[in-house]
């Protein structure tokens, strides 16, 4: 657990409340004494308490320019880290000493460069700087107790570059790689255009999104000073209880694989030459995604036939799009310790994936083997077997100097060879000369206007219409009419925060003091969105908090309801992520549930019901209540406009189900790739969803129904649209092996899809290529093997227009 971080949210309310004291001109003058201990002192001053929220929000804005143009670089060849350094990083690095070479390897947390006072404190970093010659910083000064509360790219960029400024002339001297968490943009940057979360961007079916998110998150962050930006998640869902779930692609580890390998495209580019361009930093390898109890951080148990099939592909992928950097995940895999087991971190990534660039840890994660897992006796010793077993380039300590200190002891001592620490900081600094840090280590001021430009507003709510998962629609509850009285219900109909979730302004999400008081100008609920759309003020009723629990106007439901011609319940989730948001059921508050089950029960008024979530909620009962739902995820701050115009009907829903959606707790590790014979019947599947248009397909064509090695086929699919909208139809294509000997075959795999626009009254044909090789798998011998038998092609499985053509797989 990140406890500074939790302590910040704690403290923000705490804060909050102290603030209030303060302003608050009616204080009793005789106020009686209270002792308290321990006030934290700086030369002499009493310090603001910790976290002590200012409320200052900054009110500076980059100028977001409507359009702009960046230089066009090639993108299409492949640029990553090679194995080789260039010749004038190695004479750098052969001019370093061993200290300079240490404190390369240590990233800290920009918290300990503020002061008690919320300011940037410069005497920390160069004295830091003189004596441990830091080689990268990390984190958002908002989740670090810093006087503002949210920076604009302006003032971040004045905070890089002051680091920056102090670390060229102190210590080594080489300039800092700054990174941050942008996971879906550059969340932590004032009016940095934040796209919807990653599990929406993979219900698109349409990489195009996570290639415009990577781009624009890239030229955002650059802006602001940073460097590298750690997204994104390579981790297969694995438990829908998990509160890491919206970060991830879904559960498929081929759509997972395209959406990071087209992320990491967007987010560097040809990054050894495009200065709008970062690193990109795939995590968490190996395994994380898989806690055996749904809880963050606990433990992974994955037989190593199932790792290799399901979870390495994405990261393969990652590793084929030139991805300069990995993180390692917290904890163990099969009870061994990540970051010091030569299996996961130097067999499988450096020498199978062939990983030549730099590897970072995850939070602490060197120091946890000791504090947290006990797999270490000490620091040092934790420090000596991530450097001799495992293959770690940069620790993100992130909290002290350890890490460096134990490094030169260790060296000095015999106990590690300082080759070792060589091949870790010739790849650090490769990869900052990769990223120009050399040659231009400051921000670049050009950047800043183009932040928040309606061209990369738009992209994002592009990207929010895709995601739009509409799961049931009976009697055609939906598309909604302007001329209808529609009452909605839930506090997440009328929140930016709730319907974009963590990883936005702050860590988890702006806290209730801020509300959407921190999203600025940057952003509209759907409240706002249906407003725009009908022109008219809305009906709406809170009813619940975002927890599901009864609030304001909870007993005025039914009766409005019962005058109203549609309801529409918004079900939300309370932004959070990693072990602030554990939860132990997959049920929703009793209230929710009574709520929209008296309104079923009580009038004859249709439901809609909206699932805004991290994780899939069980529906019980709501799902037959219900004439329509839809799943729209985490579309974020720009999904208001979207939402309200599928609602009403502007454009016709193409999303599609990243995941299997379950029906109760039992069902949350199961898959849509479990073993066929497997019961499998959750409340929606992987792929589901429909537009508003009926489309038909033909039958499949197949150019052979002999599937060799060697010898791909091609399928062909027309689709049909007899609706009279347009229609974005992705189209997934489906193999399912029917009789496989000895290692049983899935219920599906996804092996393609595609996404085209069909006209009403037109058709399309899709066209895809099928290979043997794609039909092999990891045996218990870890060899990767094809047995031959029957194969389904099947397009669109689990939807109601699926069609099947049967091919033969042969082994040679
Ligand atoms: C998370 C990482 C993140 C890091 C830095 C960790 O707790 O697991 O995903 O990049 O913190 O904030």
């Amino acid at each position: 657990m990140k406890y500074f971080k939790l302590f910040n949210i704690l403290g923000a309310t705490f804060g909050a409340i102290i603030q209030a004291e303060l302003l608050n001109t009616n204080y009793r003058v005789n106020q009686p004494i209270i002792n308290v201990v321990d006030v934290k002192k700086q030369n002499g001053v009493v310090c603001l308490p910790d976290f002590f929220p200012l409320q200052d929000y900054d009110p500076m804005r980059p100028a977001s320019i409507p359009s702009y143009s960046l230089p066009q670089y090639d993108e299409n060849k492949y640029t990553g880290p090679n194995s080789e350094l260039d010749s004038d990083i190695l004479d750098l690095l052969n001019s370093l000493s061993l200290e300079e070479k240490a404190g390369q390897m240590i990233q800290l947390q920009v918290g300990l460069f503020i002061g008690c006072d919320g300011l940037i404190n410069t005497t920390a970093i160069e004295s830091m700087f003189d004596e441990w010659k830091i080689g990268s910083v990390l984190e958002a000064t908002q989740n670090r107790r810093s006087r503002w509360n949210i920076n604009s790219p302006q003032r971040f960029a004045n905070f890089t570059n002051t680091i920056q400024n102090i670390a060229l002339k102190k210590g080594s001297k080489i300039p800092i790689i700054y990174g941050l968490d942008s996971i879906r943009g550059a969340n932590y940057v004032k009016g940095g255009t934040i796209f919807p979360a990653p599990v929406n961007i993979a219900a698109t079916f349409n990489h195009i999104h996570a290639y415009n998110c990577g781009k624009i998150s890239a030229k955002d962050s650059r802006s602001a000073g940073v460097h590298w930006v750690f997204s994104p998640l390579a981790d297969v869902n694995m438990n829908k209880l998990w509160s890491r779930n919206f970060e991830n692609f879904g559960e498929d580890p081929y759509l997972a694989g395209e959406m990071v390998y087209h992320s990491i495209k967007g987010l560097q580019g040809d990054y050894k030459n495009d200065r709008s361009k970062v690193a990109a930093c795939v995590k968490h390898f190996i395994g994380y995604s898989s806690p055996i109890n749904g809880q963050d951080r606990q433990i992974s148990l994955i037989p190593w036939n199932f790792l290799l099939e399901y979870l390495v592909p994405p990261f393969k992928r990652a590793i084929d799009s030139g991805v300069a950097t990995v993180m390692e995940t917290y904890g163990q895999l099969n009870f061994q310790s990540t970051i010091s087991s030569n299996k996961i971190l130097g067999e499988l990534l450096r020498i199978e994936l062939g990983f030549n660039g730099t590897l970072i840890s995850d939070w602490g994660e060197v120091n946890s083997q000791c504090y947290r897992y006990k797999t270490a006796f000490d620091i040092e010793d934790a420090v000596r077997m991530t450097l001799n077993n495992g293959s770690l380039d940069m620790s993100m300590t992130p909290d002290d100097v350890m890490f460096a200190k134990s490094t030169i002891d260790l060296v000095r001592s015999g106990k590690v060879d300082v080759k070792r620490i060589d091949e870790s900081v010739g790849r650090i600094l490769q990869l900052k000369k990769d990223l120009g840090l050399f040659a231009s280590p400051y921000s670049d001021p050009k950047l800043i206007e183009t932040v928040g430009s309606i061209q990369d507003v738009e992209l994002s709510r592009d990207a929010a219409r895709e995601s739009l998962i509409l799961l049931k629609n009976e009697n055609n509850a939906l598309p909604l009419s302007t001329s209808e009285k529609v009452l909605f219900v839930g506090a997440a109909f009328d929140s930016i925060t709730y319907t974009t979730g963590a990883w936005s302004q702050h860590w988890q999400g702006p806290n209730e003091f801020e509300g959407d008081k921190v999203y600025d100008i940057y952003g509209e609920s759907i409240n706002s969105g249906v407003r725009n759309i009908t022109g008219n003020d809305t009906n709406y009723i809170v009813g619940y908090d975002i927890n599901g629990v009864r609030s304001h106007g909870y007993k005025k439901v039914v009766k409005a309801a019962r005058t109203a011609d549609k309801v529409v319940f918004i079900l939300g989730e309370k932004p959070s992520t990693e072990e602030v948001g554990n939860i132990r059921t997959l049920r929703m508050a009793e209230d929710q549930y009574n709520l929209v089950k008296s309104v079923s029960d009580l009038t004859d008024t249709p439901i809609i019901l909206i699932l805004a979530q991290n994780r899939p909620f069980s529906l019980g009962e709501l799902s037959s209540e219900a004439s329509a739902i839809m799943n729209i995820g985490l579309p974020g701050p720009y999904s208001g406009i979207p939402i309200a115009e599928v609602l009403y009907g502007k454009f016709s829903p193409s999303g599609r189900q990243p995941y299997t959606y379950p029906k109760l707790d039992y069902q949350a590790s199961v898959t849509y790739y479990t073993p066929q014979w497997n019961e499998f019947d959750p409340e929606f599947s992987f792929g589901q969803g429909i537009g508003y248009n009926n489309i038909t397909y033909s039958e499949i064509t197949v150019n052979s129904t002999e599937l060799r090695p060697g010898r791909p086929i091609s399928v062909s699919v027309t689709a049909k649209n007899h609706g009279i909208m347009v229609q974005n139809e992705p189209v997934l294509l489906f193999t399912a092996q029917l009789v496989r000997r000895f290692h049983v075959s899935e219920l599906y795999r996804l092996r393609a899809f595609d996404k085209q626009f069909i006209s009403p009254g037109a058709s399309y044909t899709f066209n895809f290529i099928l290979t043997a090789e794609e039909m092999s798998f990891i045996n218990m011998d870890m060899n990767r093997v094809l047995s031959e038998g029957p194969v389904n092609i099947t397009i669109n499985a689990f939807n109601d227009n699926a069609k099947i053509a049967q091919v033969y797989l042969y082994e040679n």
